[in-house]
């Protein structure tokens, strides 16, 4: 069966280049990103790969770990990562798990036989602290994902987590967000103290709580 928003991560245990990995030990208490990319020494792999391991200061800086995989094995891995860091301009930083049974592809379900039966798909998973499952995304072969996007999604994640609030199209960090409809108008000034703007009744924004 696929996985769905909510659903408890699968835990696995996985050879990485960086060793052993137990998924939810792993974790521990951190977010947690697993992506999967359809095979090493490919050119959109490479640009992806590269561009996670220069953002991964700021998955740092937001308490999430990142967790890369393909069919491939760790040997050829370790032979892939030169090349990103010679093409992409950077140092690698981050396990790429060596999937060539394919066990956690078919635990996550990252292998869609209509596209390919042999290699995974683009899928993301962020998993909370809590190992639940927090998105999906399934993108293309041919589609090289956006991960400031995916670090977005964490910003708006990691707020409403801690708020009740809801963050509207294209926001970005620091800008005004939406106080859930769960909340009553007379209980906006006490939650909500730096102010709010009614711009219909179901539309309630405030500036984003945390900052
Ligand atoms: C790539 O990463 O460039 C790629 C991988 C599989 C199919 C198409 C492109």
């Amino acid at each position: 069966m696929s996985l769905r928003l909510g659903d408890k991560a699968p835990d696995f245990t996985a050879e990485t280049t960086e060793g052993t990995i137990h998924f939810h030990e792993w974790l521990g208490n951190s977010w947690g990103i697993l992506f999967s990319h359809p095979a090493d020494f490919t050119p959109v792999c490479t640009t992806e790969l590269g561009e996670v391991a220069k953002l991964k200061p700021e998955f740092d800086k937001r308490n999430t770990k990142v967790l890369a995989l393909s069919v491939d094995d760790v040997e050829s891995h370790r032979k892939w990562i030169p090349d990103i860091e010679e093409t992409q301009n950077t140092r690698f930083n981050f396990p790429i798990i060596a999937d060539q049974d394919r066990k956690v592809a078919e635990l996550y379900d990252m292998i869609h036989p209509n596209a390919s039966d042999k290699t995974t798909v683009r899928s993301v998973f962020i998993v909370g602290p809590e190992k639940k499952i927090k998105l999906i995304l399934t993108y293309p072969a041919s589609t090289g994902r956006n991960f400031e996007e995916i670090l977005r999604v964490i910003d708006s994640l990691q707020l409403t987590a801690d708020y009740s609030v809801a963050t509207p199209a294209n926001w970005q960090h620091g800008e005004d967000v939406i106080i859930a409809p769960s909340i009553k108008d007379e209980e906006i000034p006490e939650k909500f103290p730096k102010g709010h703007t009614k711009v219909k009744p179901y539309l309630r924004t405030t500036p984003q709580p945390n900052l």
